[in-house]
């Protein structure tokens, strides 16, 4: 199957939590990051042609996905929806960036026609969520070869129980937050087996002030 190339990109605390208490916006937890941890981060968005979050993130964090600390292009934002329930003055509806919705069956109309009256475009793939193993090869033929995927546990657990991952890179945010029902890098049903768990390999590490970024690659994909 051809899809695009795709890279996981995660703020995670030394708990390996992804943001303060569940529901809470990860920008309180990323408002200590420095200039250059986000021109790292930025940086990444600038070389991929798409960027994905999913649609709690745009519900509690209301992301902009644009590349701002470095020069560079926006990449295309990618949000799955099942019923395009996005606020309709969320950034993503910025004008800098191409914007597609990707809902199901189950998106009322009214909220897809008023989605595409914002200037964004609607994919239907699936009937209760969004089906990723229909939308990949999809996005690859429009010309997303290499796809951030930034979150959160929810759509991380997606493509990593797909086995849809070729990289993760990691920023360590240097703090604890505890918490049981916090969310962690990647939420979901869990493999459960250790036959099923995808191995990754170190490629580079390296110490941004005082933020360690670790990069991986992944080296054995689950066994189904
Ligand atoms: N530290 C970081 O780097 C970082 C990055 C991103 C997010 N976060 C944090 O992560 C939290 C949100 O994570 P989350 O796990 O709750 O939500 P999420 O992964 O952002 O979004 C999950 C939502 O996507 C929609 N969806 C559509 N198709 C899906 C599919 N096939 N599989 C899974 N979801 C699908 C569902 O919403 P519908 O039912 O509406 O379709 C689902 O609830 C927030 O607190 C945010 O601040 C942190």
């Amino acid at each position: 199957m051809l899809r695009p190339y795709v890279i996981i990109v995660s703020e995670v605390t030394l708990d390996g939590k992804l943001t303060l208490y569940r529901g809470a916006s990860s920008k309180e937890l990323m408002s200590f990051m420095t200039k250059d941890v986000y021109k790292y981060l930025h940086g990444i968005r600038a070389q991929v042609d798409g960027i994905m979050v999913g649609c709690e993130t745009v519900r509690t964090d209301d992301p902009s996905l644009t590349v701002r600390y470095v020069e560079g292009k926006n990449p295309t934002r990618i949000i799955p929806c099942s019923t395009a329930n996005v606020p309709f003055n969320a950034n993503i509806f910025s004008k800098d960036a191409p914007t597609i919705i990707v809902t199901t069956q189950r998106a009322p109309e009214e909220r897809v026609k008023k989605i595409q009256e914002l200037g964004a475009e609607i994919i239907i793939s699936g009937e209760d969520l969004v089906d990723f193993q229909e939308l990949l090869p999809l996005l690859y033929k429009r010309g997303i070869r290499t796809l951030m995927v930034e979150g959160g546990a929810s759509i991380n657990w997606e493509f990593i129980r797909l086995g849809f991952i070729d990289e993760l890179r990691l920023i360590h945010l240097p703090v604890v937050v505890g918490g049981e029902n916090v969310p962690t890098l990647v939420g979901g049903e869990g493999f459960k087996s250790l036959k099923k768990i995808i191995h990754f390999e170190i490629t580079k590490h390296f110490i941004i002030d005082n933020f360690l970024i670790t990069e991986w690659k992944v080296k054995t994909l689950p066994k189904y």
